[in-house]
């Protein structure tokens, strides 16, 4: 690796975490092992984000769609959020911003305040920001941007000529956050399944063959090491 310092410096990136099941399944295990596994590996991707000095980290951890998965296997993922929005709060020494993407009116009362209190204690931290989608799906935010900015127009805030792309943007969960670079899944598969539709216009897409449980720090290098060798024009020459 060239500069190991440097290679990841400023960089925004998506990880849509998928194959627990998968994982799980390849060791006789219930789907739920993958899942606790799965979120294991979250918090040490997270914290070596951190370290390599990444700006801003989107995670794809619940779907709108995930909802339609057996009622037990929903449960230990909430679960399982719910036992890491304890820990969150380590999140704190570490200087990260937490914002949860998604509708969090559908979860749990408890953990809706959890929610609320990690975002507003972290709110003014300086270092990287660290995205948790749950209960997102990109075109329900699309909507809710444009629910939000139809009501700023009804009380007369802004007019509909005002409502531009920057307007969206800033109507969604990831405000004045840069779009990701790169939006990394991966188990192998090849499709975004409602991530970030509208903020992904221009990303690069890293697919890797390994299951998330699976996932290390290297495979991370290696994901990033390959956004580097993109060429991205953004439709010029
Ligand atoms: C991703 O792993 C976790 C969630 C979607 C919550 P999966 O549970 O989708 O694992 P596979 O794709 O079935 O292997
Ligand atoms: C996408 O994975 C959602 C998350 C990783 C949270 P899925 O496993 O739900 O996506 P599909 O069903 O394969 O498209
Ligand atoms: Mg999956």
């Amino acid at each position: 690796m060239a500069d190991k310092e440097h290679f990841a410096q400023g960089l925004s990136i998506g990880i849509i975490m998928d194959g627990n099941g998968r994982w799980a399944k390849q060791r006789g295990l219930p789907r739920t092992a993958g899942h606790k596994r799965g979120a294991e590996v979250f918090q040490d991707i997270t914290r070596y984000c951190n370290e390599l000095g990444v700006e801003s980290v989107f995670f794809y951890a619940f779907s709108t769609e995930n909802w339609k998965r057996p009622f037990e296997e929903v449960s230990a993922i909430m679960k399982l959020f719910g036992e890491y929005l304890h820990k969150a709060f380590d999140y704190q020494k570490e200087n990260n911003r937490v914002v949860f993407m998604g509708d969090r009116t559908a979860l749990e009362p408890r953990y809706q305040s959890l929610m609320d209190e990690i975002e507003g204690k972290t709110q003014n931290n300086t270092g990287m920001t660290l995205n948790i989608a749950v209960n997102y799906g990109g075109r329900p935010e699309i909507v809710r941007a444009a629910r939000l900015l139809a009501e700023k127009v009804q009380r007369g805030e802004m007019s509909p000529e005002q409502i531009d792309e920057a307007a969206l943007s800033a109507a969604m969960y990831t405000r004045g956050q840069k779009d990701p670079d790169f939006i990394l899944r991966p188990s192998g598969e090849k499709r975004l399944s409602n991530f970030m539709l509208w903020q992904a216009a221009y990303s690069e897409m890293v697919e890797m063959d390994v299951l998330w449980p699976d996932f290390t720090r290297h495979d991370l290098d290696l994901a990033i090491e390959e956004f580097n060798r993109r060429s991205r024009r953004f439709g010029g020459l």
